[in-house]
């Protein structure tokens, strides 16, 4: 590493840190115009920050995102298999197939992308009434945290629609979800992590009865969709359904409460774009993506190498981790014109929000939708919406990957 280069320590890249929260861009920069793979000192870790190479490992098919390719020491790798140990004597050794390699991820991820995929006439059916019924809480009287009293209230009831969970589950499946997502927080104590623990089991023996629930009564939902690819031959077991349900779930739920919320939060740091949109609606497709990139919900994604080699000069072995600034990707300027500019016109504007290669998210089409006619409706019902604290600093969320805000006080 060049003297000139800060050896910052993997905690000064992840949203835990709090100078990182508040100014990302100055420490992305700076990596990737200094050094823009850079080994993190002390660790098996290359924070890697330019498009083209992000781009590069994301859709290579040398890096693994099964843990147990990593080093038997990684503290990632032991906090997945201690969590994975607890669940698998009741559903199997194998996790989710965001944690697992071809051949079987991609065995696992043709039934549920191909289930996602089928639902997506449905789900444009399901989203605007839950939309509406989350418009409907809003009391425009007085301000409102955006975050808890909107935002958190659309996706996660979305997902329940999907897959038609029963209105007398549905309460625990929200309850299970949020303390899922609450121990993601770094400083989560040792009552939060049980609570995951257990909302995990919970959460996985809802799903395996749902889907037996199924077999014997079919509906027009995501699960029976799954179980019927299953009856016609697709090679998914029961214990994999559980499991990818569950992340299907998952997955569909924080990214795009965070994302909604901010969207909401930067096109009312804009106001002249969000005149502009608001006389032309035309420009919301734009203004979404727009969004998606300047604030990507999931801002860093992991890579474990199989074979050795490098990324520019930094080389690599098996088991090390290439972490990949999703952020940093979204803002280099060899890509994107003024990236730190928010710009609703911009085109073409190919981030990288939603991943890329094998495991690319499948649900990119219903986030977009989600986001688009939970932002729009938004604006539509309070045209008069303002920030409440307009010279207040955002207050992002201490998750790492996750970049989402904990609260946004909205005037009506
Ligand atoms: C704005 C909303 C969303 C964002 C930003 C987002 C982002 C992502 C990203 C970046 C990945 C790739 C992770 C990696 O490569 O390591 C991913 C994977 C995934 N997402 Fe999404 N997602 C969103 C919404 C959804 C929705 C609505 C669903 C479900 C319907 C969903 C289901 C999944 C699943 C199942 C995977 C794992 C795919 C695999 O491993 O093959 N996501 N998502």
């Amino acid at each position: 590493m060049t003297a000139n280069v800060p050896e910052y320590s993997y905690i000064q890249l992840t949203e835990i840190d709090d100078e990182f929260r508040r100014d990302p861009h100055s420490r992305l920069d700076e990596l990737r115009s200094k050094c823009p793979a850079m080994r993190v000192p002390s660790t098996n870790r290359i924070f890697i920050t330019s498009y083209k190479d992000v781009r590069e490992t994301l859709e290579s098919k040398d890096h693994s995102r099964d843990w147990r390719n990593a080093e038997s020491t990684d503290p990632a790798r032991l906090a997945f298999e201690a969590i994975n140990a607890y669940t698998a004597e009741e559903f199997g050794p194998h996790p989710p197939m965001a944690f697992r390699d071809h051949p079987d991820h991609t065995r696992v991820r043709k039934v549920i992308a191909t289930a996602i995929q089928g639902q997506l006439p449905r789900a444009r059916s399901l989203v605007e009434p839950v939309v509406e019924a989350a418009l409907n809480r809003l009391d425009g009287s007085r301000a409102v945290d955006i975050v808890s009293e909107y935002s958190y209230h659309i996706p996660l009831k979305v997902v329940g629609e999907l897959f038609a969970i029963p209105k007398e589950s549905l309460g625990d499946f929200q309850e299970w979800s949020y303390s899922l997502f609450a121990a993601f927080n770094p400083v989560a104590d040792d009552e939060q992590i049980r609570a995951r623990i257990e909302a995990q089991l919970n959460l996985l023996r809802l799903f395996r009865n749902l889907a037996d629930e199924r077999r014997l009564r079919p509906g027009d939902d995501l699960m029976t969709d799954i179980v019927a690819l299953q009856k016609n031959g697709a090679e998914i077991s029961d214990d994999e359904i559980a499991h990818n349900a569950l992340l299907v779930a998952l997955g569909g739920h924080q990214t795009t409460t965070d994302f909604i919320s901010s969207a909401v939060y930067y096109l009312l740091r804009n106001p002249d774009q969000l005149t502009a949109i608001q006389n032309d609606h035309g420009l919301w497709p734009s203004a979404i993506e727009e969004a998606l990139r300047f604030a990507p919900p999931l801002t860093q994604l992991d890579r474990i190498a199989t074979t050795a080699g490098n990324v520019r000069d930094c080389p690599f072995a098996p088991g090390d981790i290439i972490a990949t600034s999703i952020f940093a990707a979204n803002n280099d300027a060899d890509v994107f014109h003024d990236p730190h500019s928010f710009d609703i016109r911009r085109k073409p504007n190919h981030h990288m929000s939603f991943g890329r290669g094998a495991h690319a998210c499948p649900g990119a089409a219903l986030g977009r939708l989600e986001g688009r006619t939970a932002v729009s409706k938004l604006f539509d019902r309070f045209p008069k919406l303002r920030l409440a604290e307009p010279d207040a600093a955002p207050n992002w969320r201490v998750t790492p990957s996750f970049r989402g805000l904990a609260h946004l006080q909205i005037a009506l």
